[in-house]
């Protein structure tokens, strides 16, 4: 509604490329789905990021979700990992509802991130610091690429 997710976004993927990880931003307004979809399949970790809009994640995100239910890659026993983050005006907890239908669709939800407007300068360097602590956290990983949608 008004970039504060994507500014989320920016800055968590700032911190992930400093530490070296080989990142890919999708922004769901113009990019094509099966083009997010294949760079998830490829990556460790994925950062799925929505503002709360009544309530709930806000809609567009539905499309992915519900094209990684159907892929059902979980039964494959691949453990990907994810964080959710997005801007919220007041109760939020669209995040909240995204991480658990990610979990369904087999991610292992590791934080979830949920800003008040839009993000201030020191906030958007916490994130920066998420994002470094994210990349050591999958440093171990044989593959470490990592989406942001
Ligand atoms: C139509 C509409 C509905 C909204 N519903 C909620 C809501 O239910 N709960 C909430 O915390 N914020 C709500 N908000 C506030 C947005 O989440 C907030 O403005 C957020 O900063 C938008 O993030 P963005 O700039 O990334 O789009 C709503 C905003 C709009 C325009």
């Amino acid at each position: 509604m008004h970039y504060s997710t994507q500014k989320m976004a920016h800055a968590l993927a700032e911190g992930l490329i400093a530490e070296g990880v080989d990142v890919a931003v999708y922004f769901l307004h113009t990019d094509e789905r099966s083009e997010i979809v294949k760079d998830i399949l490829d990556s460790k970790l994925v950062l799925f990021g929505v503002p709360t809009m009544h309530n709930e994640p806000f809609p567009s995100i539905g499309d992915i979700v519900c094209y990684l239910r159907g892929l059902r890659f979980d039964k494959t026993g691949q453990k990907k990992l994810a964080v959710t983050f997005g801007s919220m005006g007041w109760r939020g907890g669209g995040t909240k509802k995204l991480a658990d239908a990610i979990s369904a669709c087999g991610f292992e939800v590791l934080q979830d991130l949920e800003a008040y407007y839009v993000p201030s300068e020191n906030e958007l360097v916490e994130y920066f610091e998420v994002g470094k602590q994210l990349a050591a956290r999958i440093a171990t990983e044989a593959r470490s690429k990592t989406s942001i949608v």
